[in-house]
C-alpha cells in the first residue's frame, strides 16, 4: 500500500465541530481511523481528533478511488478526508455523539500513515492491564477519557495562573538543581561532574527559596512547580508531580485561605463546576481526629459519635471498661439489608482486623426510620440506648449500617503514647468500611456537581510528631513552620514538646489532603531554636540551612504560604482512581517510566565521568 502525501491541503474543521448547520459545506477533517464498517459498496469511517468524532462515508459510486483506500484503512491509521456535510437521514442519527446528526460525504481520501495493530484499541475504555497502557502510553493517551483528563488539566492550570496574576502574585521559577530540602522524603541527587562527589538534589518543594523570595521583597510569589521525592508511592503519590506552590508576605492564616479558596473556585469553575461562595468550613487538628479519627475527614461520611455518655458508669465497671476511653460509634450510608449470617461474618472480620490492639467491636446494627435493633447473642446491657443514641445523633436514611466499637477491658498499648489512638482506629475502620460498600452502595458517585465536593480547611497540626523508631520529635510540616506564639512563650518548646501547636493547615477534599501550608518562623532566634528543639545542632543546622538562617538576618518579613497538588485536584475532577490518569508520562508503583524504559544503567564513560562507580548491594 503506499501512503500519500499531505501537500498542501489544509484541515478546516476538528473531528468534534460539525452539526447539521454545516450541512452543504465542504469541509477536511484530519485524525485517525477510530473504527470502519465495510458494507461493500459504502464504507464508513469513523474519523477521531481529540475534539471528538465524525462519521465519514464513502461510496464507491460517487469517490471510487477514495473507496479503495478506506478498504485498506485499518484502525489507528492516520488519514484526511475532504466531503461535503449531510445531515443523516429519518432514524439515522446518533444521539449519543454530538456530531452525530450529520455524517460527512467523502469525495477524498488520503492515507497519510498506516499503523500496527495496536495492542490495545483507543477505542474502547481503558484495559484492565496497567502496565501495558504504560508501555504504549502514546496509545492510551489517545483513548477519549485521557485527552478529557489532559483538557482539564490544562484548562485547570490557565484558571489558577490566571486568577493568582489576578491578584497580584508573581510567577517565579526556582531552580531544579539545588540542595536537600527537608520535606521528609527522600532526594532524588544529581551527580555533578565539575565537582567530584558532590551531588545537586531535586528540590522536593520550592520551600526555602519561596520565603527567601520574600526576605527579597515579592511579596507574593507563586509557581506551577514540579517537586520530586522519593518515597513510597501509592495511587496518590509520584516520584514528580506538581504544585501550586504560593507565598505572601504579612499575611493572615486567612489571607491565605482566601487566595487558596479563590483559586479553588477557579480551577473548578473552568472544569464546569461553581462552589458555592460561603467560605470552606475550618476545624482543628484535634477536632478532626476526635470527629472522623483522621487529619484528612472525608465530609461525604457522617461524623463518628462519641456515645460515652450512653455506657453508665456501673456497666463501665461489669465490664472493667476504663473509665476514660471513649466508645465510638459511626454509619456508613446506604449499605442496605443485611443478612444475620452476613452481619456476623462482618462482625468477626472486623473483631480479627482488632487482633489484639485492645479494641472490640460491640455491634452492627441497621438504622432504620423505625428502630427495631436487633440485638446479637452476646447482647450486652445497654447497647440498645448506644444505638438509639447512634440513630438519634446521626442525620441517616433507612438502610445505614451502625457500628458501635468499645476499648477491652484493661488499657491498649497504643493508648499509652497517642492517647488519640483509639479516634484514628476507630476512625480507620471507618473508612475501610466505606470502601467496602462504596462502588456496590454508590456511595461516593459523582453527579457533577458542587454537592460532590467537600472542602475543608483543618489547622492548628501539632508542631511536633514522636518517631518511636528513634524515639525522637520530629517536625510534622516542615522545620520553618511557625509554633503558635503562646506555645513559643510558655516554654512548651522545651519542656512539653507534644503540646505545641503549629501555624500549620490542610486544605482537605473528600477525603485527600490537597494541600498544606503554614505561617513561617521569620525571626532567626526563632528558627534556631526549633532547629535546636529537633535535635540538630547548631553546626549541623548551619552545615544545612546555614545560608537560610543568614538570609533570616537581613530583615525578614512575616509571611506563611501553602502549595496544593495539582494532580490530585484535576484526578478528582476528572473523577479518577489514581494519578496517573492526570499525569501524561507517570511512573508505576516502583518508580519506573515503563514507555521510555526508566532508570536505566549508564556507560562506564558517563560513570567516569561523574567519578561515579555503582557497587551491588548484597
Ligand atoms: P506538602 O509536602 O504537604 O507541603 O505538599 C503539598 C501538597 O503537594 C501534594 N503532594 C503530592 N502529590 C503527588 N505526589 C506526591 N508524592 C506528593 N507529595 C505532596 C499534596 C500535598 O498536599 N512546601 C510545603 C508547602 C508549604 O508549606 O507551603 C509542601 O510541599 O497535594
Amino acid at each position: 500500500m503506499t501512503l500519500d502525501f499531505l501537500g498542501t491541503l489544509q484541515r478546516t474543521h476538528h473531528c468534534g465541530d460539525l452539526r447539521s448547520s454545516n450541512s452543504g459545506e465542504t469541509v477536511t477533517l484530519m485524525g485517525w481511523v477510530n473504527r470502519r464498517r465495510d458494507h461493500g459498496n459504502l464504507i464508513f469511517l469513523d474519523l477521531r481528533d481529540r475534539t471528538g468524532i465524525t462519521q465519514v462515508v464513502l461510496d464507491k459510486e460517487t469517490s471510487p478511488l477514495g473507496h479503495a483506500k478506506a478498504e485498506a484503512a485499518r484502525p489507528e491509521y492516520v488519514v484526511a478526508v475532504t466531503g461535503r456535510v449531510r445531515t443523516r437521514g429519518e432514524g439515522l442519527a446518533n444521539p449519543n455523539m454530538p456530531t452525530g446528526d450529520i455524517e460527512l460525504v467523502a469525495h477524498d481520501l488520503l492515507l497519510l500513515n498506516d499503523a500496527k495493530t495496536p495492542p490495545f484499541s483507543p477505542a474502547e475504555d481503558a484495559i484492565a492491564n496497567e502496565e501495558v497502557r504504560l508501555k504504549y502510553r502514546y496509545l492510551d493517551l489517545r483513548r477519549a477519557e485521557m485527552q478529557k483528563n489532559f483538557a482539564v488539566r490544562s484548562r485547570v492550570a490557565m484558571a489558577i495562573r490566571n486568577y493568582l496574576v489576578s491578584q497580584g502574585f508573581l510567577e517565579i521559577e526556582t531552580p531544579f538543581m539545588t540542595r536537600s530540602t527537608p520535606e521528609g522524603a527522600r532526594d532524588y541527587l544529581v551527580p555533578s561532574r565539575v565537582h567530584p562527589g558532590h551531588f545537586y538534589a531535586l528540590p522536593q518543594s520550592p520551600q526555602i527559596f519561596k520565603q527567601i523570595l520574600m526576605v527579597s521583597g515579592f511579596d507574593r510569589y507563586f509557581q506551577i512547580a514540579r517537586c520530586f521525592r522519593d518515597e513510597d508511592l501509592r495511587a496518590d503519590r509520584q516520584p514528580e508531580f506538581t504544585q501550586i506552590d504560593l507565598e505572601i508576605s504579612f499575611p493572615q492564616m486567612s489571607t491565605i485561605f482566601a487566595v487558596a479558596e479563590g483559586f479553588l473556585h477557579a480551577a473548578f469553575s473552568a472544569a464546569g463546576i461553581e462552589l458555592p461562595a460561603e467560605p470552606f468550613i475550618q476545624m482543628t487538628y484535634d477536632q478532626a481526629i476526635t470527629r472522623y479519627g483522621i487529619d484528612k475527614p472525608d465530609m461525604r461520611l457522617p461524623a463518628m459519635v462519641d456515645l460515652s455518655a450512653e455506657l453508665t458508669l456501673e456497666l463501665r465497671d461489669t465490664l472493667k471498661i476504663d473509665p476514660t476511653l471513649p466508645i465510638l460509634g459511626f454509619t456508613i450510608p446506604k449499605v442496605g439489608e443485611m443478612s444475620g449470617t452476613a452481619r456476623k461474618a462482618l462482625l468477626s472480620e472486623i473483631r480479627a482486623s482488632f487482633g489484639d490492639s485492645g479494641l472490640d467491636m460491640l455491634d452492627i446494627a441497621r438504622l432504620r426510620t423505625n428502630p427495631t435493633f436487633v440485638p446479637l447473642a452476646e447482647t450486652i446491657e445497654g447497647k440498645l440506648s448506644m444505638e438509639m443514641a447512634l440513630f438519634n445523633n446521626t442525620s441517616h436514611t433507612a438502610d445505614d449500617l451502625a457500628i458501635v466499637i468499645t476499648p477491652k477491658p484493661g488499657t491498649p498499648a497504643m493508648w499509652n503514647y497517642d492517647p488519640q489512638w483509639i479516634y484514628k482506629r476507630v476512625g480507620q475502620l471507618r473508612l475501610e468500611l466505606a470502601k467496602k460498600y462504596a462502588d456496590k452502595h454508590k456511595l461516593f458517585e459523582q453527579t457533577g456537581t458542587a454537592n460532590d465536593f467537600k472542602f475543608l480547611w483543618v489547622t492548628d497540626f501539632p508542631m511536633y510528631e514522636w518517631n518511636e523508631e528513634s524515639k525522637t520529635w520530629d517536625a510534622a510540616h516542615h522545620p520553618f513552620t511557625s509554633p503558635h506564639e503562646e506555645d513559643i512563650q510558655s516554654g512548651a518548646l522545651v519542656n512539653d514538646k507534644g503540646s505545641v501547636r503549629a501555624l500549620a493547615y490542610d486544605v482537605v477534599l473528600n477525603g485527600t489532603e490537597l494541600g498544606s501550608g503554614s505561617i513561617r518562623i521569620h525571626r532567626k532566634d526563632v528558627q534556631a531554636e526549633i532547629f535546636r528543639s529537633l535535635g540538630m545542632s547548631n553546626e549541623e543546622a548551619h552545615e544545612r540551612f546555614g545560608f537560610f538562617l543568614d538570609a533570616l538576618e537581613y530583615g525578614t518579613p512575616p509571611h506563611g504560604g501553602i502549595a496544593l497538588g495539582l494532580d490530585r485536584i484535576v484526578m478528582i475532577l476528572a473523577g479518577a482512581s489514581s494519578l496517573r490518569e492526570v499525569i501524561a508520562f507517570p511512573k508505576t508503583a516502583k518508580a519506573i517510566d515503563l514507555m521510555v524504559d526508566a532508570p536505566t544503567t549508564v556507560s562506564d564513560t558517563q560513570l567516569r565521568d561523574l567519578s561515579l562507580r555503582t557497587v551491588t548491594r548484597s
